[in-house]
């Protein structure tokens, strides 16, 4: 028995009024839908999953590259029609497809278990997964008859007052028998408000059948919220954020006004770290113990070693080993690796770089495509020149080496171990072992050469 998964990202998402296709709309830095195939891949192995696309379908396709097979549907003619686009991929008569949504990014792995389960457990023919809300606006309302049993879904637009009233909503994750997806599909027609081809009419469609059409009521109906507006990505993404914080602040981090602090799903933070506000940390990161972040910074991809300082800083895509301290105001990018026991200060640019232990860069200073060995101090307002308009290159320093302020070095560029680097020098020549390289235009002091103040009168 073979099993599939439809995840439903074509649409525009016109309700959101913006050029972005709603699915790829990020939470935590993360798009939304990376979320629900990332779910997908650890509730079970699918033997297809497949996402349709459409308006925008590069956006959506450049974020879950190959991770799914693509289904496209060329018009947005509503949830029934997109499925339909799948067709293709649903060869199996015996086994059974997940479909879901591209816009509820609060799902989990458990969920699709849970609804998986029921269906096969009951012998369902169709599983449809309610949930009951609050505020069911917007969703399509479930329709049970006398016993209980589900009759119908209505949405919004064809809602009568009473039907409005009803809390029980159609979460829009459906489990089906594959012998009975396309027939039904094939069934639905737009005679509705909108005009589109609803999957919720498959409900009726497949009772009229007399097929076994059931639900899984979901108890925590927050995880199926669905993102129709920037409104509500903003309320998906508080919840996604205090869940996140709450685990980690239970596994040992401590966070200084935690509203304040959002950290990525897959970010790795171990005990004993303490986050400041305004802090945020995302991507495939990895902070490890004694580590101090914030206030004010960024971490994107990046790994902090065990007992860095970090402040009103940002950090992309690099590496900061034990005891460094970066910032305030520094910017490591594009895989800068700073050794052991660095000090990157205010001002201070690092790209595609790396330092040996005891680096210092105090003050304003940009270091770019550069290696450098140990102990070695680049003074305030220096900088590696790596690029002549064209092309870059590198600089190479080694150990102990002073270079005094204000100097360029003009890339490419070796300078051996033990040498200092006048202040003000610009170097366009390799500096040999325990050499002073002195470039720089030398003083000349003009005595007396105080002109008289001019007389008001003088003529
Ligand atoms: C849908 C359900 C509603 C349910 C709600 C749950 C229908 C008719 N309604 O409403 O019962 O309560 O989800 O959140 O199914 N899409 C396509 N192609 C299309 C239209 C939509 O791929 O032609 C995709 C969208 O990109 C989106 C998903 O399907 O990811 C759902 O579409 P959306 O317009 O958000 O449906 P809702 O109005 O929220
Ligand atoms: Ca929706």
């Amino acid at each position: 028995m073979k099993k599939y998964a439809i995840i439903l990202a074509a649409g525009k998402g016109t309700r959101m009024k913006t050029d972005l296709p709603k699915c790829a709309y990020p939470l935590l830095k993360k798009p939304m839908i990376a979320y629900i195939v990332e779910h997908l891949y650890k509730s079970m192995m699918f033997d297809e999953l497949i996402t349709v696309v459409g308006h925008k379908k590069e956006v959506i396709q450049e974020i879950l590259n190959s991770t799914v097979k693509y289904a496209i549907q060329k018009e947005q003619l509503g949830t029934g029609h997109a499925v339909l686009a799948a067709e293709k991929y649903i060869k199996d008569e015996e086994g059974y497809t997940i479909i879901l949504p591209g816009d509820m990014p609060l799902i989990d792995d458990l969920v699709i278990k849970a609804a998986i389960n029921e269906h096969l457990e009951f012998r369902h023919d169709l599983t449809v997964v309610s949930t009951i809300v609050d505020d069911p606006f917007g969703y399509g309302r479930i329709i049970r008859d006398e016993a209980g049993y589900l009759n119908a879904i209505i949405e919004e637009d064809d809602a009568t007052k009473p039907v409005k009233a009803i809390k029980e909503i159609n979460t829009g994750i459906y489990v089906i028998t594959n012998k009975y997806l396309v027939p039904s599909l094939k069934k639905i027609t737009n005679n509705n408000s909108k005009k589109e081809y609803y999957l919720t009419d498959i409900v009726k469609i497949m009772k009229d059948e007399k097929y076994l059409v059931g639900t899984f009521l979901l108890d925590k109906s927050s995880k199926a919220m669905g993102v129709n507006d920037l409104y509500t990505l903003s309320e998906a993404e508080t919840i996604l954020r205090g869940n996140i914080n709450k685990e980690l602040m239970k596994s040992g981090v401590a966070m200084i006004n935690p509203k304040t602090i959002t950290i990525g799903q897959n970010v790795v933070i171990d005990e004993n770290v303490v986050i400041h506000p305004n802090t945020y940390i995302t991507g495939n990161s990895h902070i490890h113990r004694g580590a101090i972040i914030g206030p004010n910074t960024e971490i994107h991809n990046s790994i902090i070693g065990e007992g860095v300082t970090c402040k009103h800083s940002l950090v992309y895509n690099s590496e900061v080993k034990k005891n460094s301290v970066v910032g305030p105001f520094a910017h490591l990018r594009d895989g800068a690796v700073i050794g052991e026991n660095n000090r990157i200060g205010n001002f201070v640019e690092v790209k595609k770089s790396i330092t040996g232990d005891t680096f210092k860069a105090s003050h304003l200073a940009y270091i770019g495509d550069a290696e450098i060995g140990k102990n070695v101090n680049f003074g305030c307002g220096s900088i590696t020149v790596n690029y002549d308009g064209v092309n870059k290159y590198k600089t190479t320093i080694g150990d102990d080496v002073f270079v005094g302020c204000n100097s360029n070095l003009i890339a490419p560029i070796v300078i051996e171990d033990n040498s200092i680097i006048a202040a003000g020098s610009t170097l366009d020549k390799n500096v040999p072992k325990g050499s002073l390289a002195i470039a720089r235009a030398y003083q000349i002091n003009k005595e007396n050469y105080l002109r008289k103040p001019k007389k008001i009168n003088e003529k």
